[in-house]
């Protein structure tokens, strides 16, 4: 029997959406209001969701606490209050657009995951706009 688990979790951070080698009205005209230069706040909401067999001997697909410690530490304690441009390596030469976002906390959750279980992330930048993920 295969299902999915699924496990919440929220991080505020700012960023700046822009090209460096494009002038700020050409940044404004294409990314609007995430292009401001002081950089602004997202709420953002994450869900992750692992799917796979339940193990006969648990009753588990995965241990949710597992899960739970494993977006702490890989997206809560990296990402929460920070600058996505300034502070995380991954968004040095990447914007911080939901899109991106959403494929570098996929890749450092999948690394962390057992091979037969199958990873999605949902990541919303404000209720109404969210991606999701999984994997290619
Ligand atoms: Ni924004």
């Amino acid at each position: 029997m295969r299902l999915t688990v699924h496990r919440k979790a929220h991080f505020n951070a700012a960023h700046r959406l822009y090209r460096k080698d494009w002038s700020d009205e050409k940044n404004f005209e294409v990314f609007g209001k995430c292009s401001n230069p002081h950089y602004h706040g997202h709420n953002y909401e994450l869900e992750v969701a692992v799917t796979g067999e339940i193990d006969p001997e648990t009753g588990f697909v995965m241990d949710l606490k597992r899960l739970k410690t494993l977006i702490y530490e890989e997206v809560e304690v990296p990402f929460d209050h920070k600058n996505l441009n300034e502070e995380l390596p991954e968004f040095k030469d990447l914007n911080p657009t939901a899109e991106n976002i959403a494929v570098v906390i996929w890749n450092k959750i999948r690394k962390k995951l057992r091979k037969n279980l199958a990873l999605k992330v949902k990541l919303y930048e404000t209720p109404r706009n969210f991606v999701t993920y999984k994997g290619n």
